[in-house]
């Protein structure tokens, strides 16, 4: 089985607080965006890589993916305003594959397992997403009043990578831009078309590199696994 994946990359990371683009800061010495793009680079089943990028930041990545040897960028179109958009200025450009995936070019720490599960499962059922279990009790507020306590066994925090069969994933996208309707995810266009997304169970060290105390946490993974590995 195989998959090309979209990385939406043309975020500026307001809550990060670096004033760039946060994909452009480093852990252990090596671009966020770079640790992503390397897991896909060396993912058999990647067969691409479409990067949604800001238009002044083309040339700077186009001159990373050189230096640090990453030969299956297919494309590097410009993302929009918002990252639904992002990910939609790439899917217009690619052409027929059994399955896409959705990824945050911020989630350098995502595995080769998790991505395999994901697509095989994309793969039988259509539509599937990465999540994990909630591990604090969950409480609806409203006002600053508890308004009921939610069953934990039934909620899920969700990430990426999400994984689609292209046909499935193009429909929900053209339908999603034709009336105007903005998702948090790829997912919520598909459910929004009545077609049932499955779960993969995912792992809490795919983090997204959101706010400053991520970096302290995404070294820390990469220093542990570096140990693993020796
Ligand atoms: N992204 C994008 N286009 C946008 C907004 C976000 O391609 N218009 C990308 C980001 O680059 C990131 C991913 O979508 O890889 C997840 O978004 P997020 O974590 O929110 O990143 P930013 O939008 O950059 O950060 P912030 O929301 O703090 O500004
Ligand atoms: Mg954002």
């Amino acid at each position: 089985l195989h998959y090309e994946v979209v990385l939406p990359a043309a975020g500026s990371g307001k809550r990060m607080g670096a004033g760039q683009n946060k994909l452009f800061l480093t852990l252990l010495a090596k671009p966020i965006l770079i640790h992503t793009l390397e897991v896909f680079e060396q993912d058999e089943q990647c067969t691409g890589i479409w990067l949604a990028v800001k238009p002044e930041e083309r040339v700077i990545i186009q001159e990373m993916l050189a230096i640090y040897g990453i030969t299956k960028v297919k494309g590097l179109p410009n993302g929009g305003a918002e990252r639904q958009h992002s990910v939609h200025s790439c899917m217009k450009e690619m052409e027929q594959v059994d399955i896409v995936l959705v990824h945050d070019a911020a989630r350098p720490f995502i595995t080769h397992n998790i991505i395999a599960n994901l697509v095989r499962s994309a793969h039988d059922f259509g539509a599937a997403i990465a999540g994990v279990r909630a591990k604090d009790t969950m409480k609806k507020v409203r006002e600053g009043i508890i308004e009921e306590t939610v069953d934990r066994e039934s909620l899920w925090m969700i990430q990426t990578p999400q994984a689609f069969q292209f046909d499935l994933i193009v429909q929900a996208e053209d339908i999603a831009e034709k009336i105007g309707f903005l998702g948090t995810d790829e997912a919520m266009l598909v459910e929004r078309l009545g077609h049932a997304v499955h779960i993969v169970e995912s792992s809490y060290e795919n983090v997204k590199m959101t706010t400053k105390e991520d970096l302290v946490f995404g070294e820390a993974i990469l220093r542990r696994r570096a140990l693993e590995t020796k």
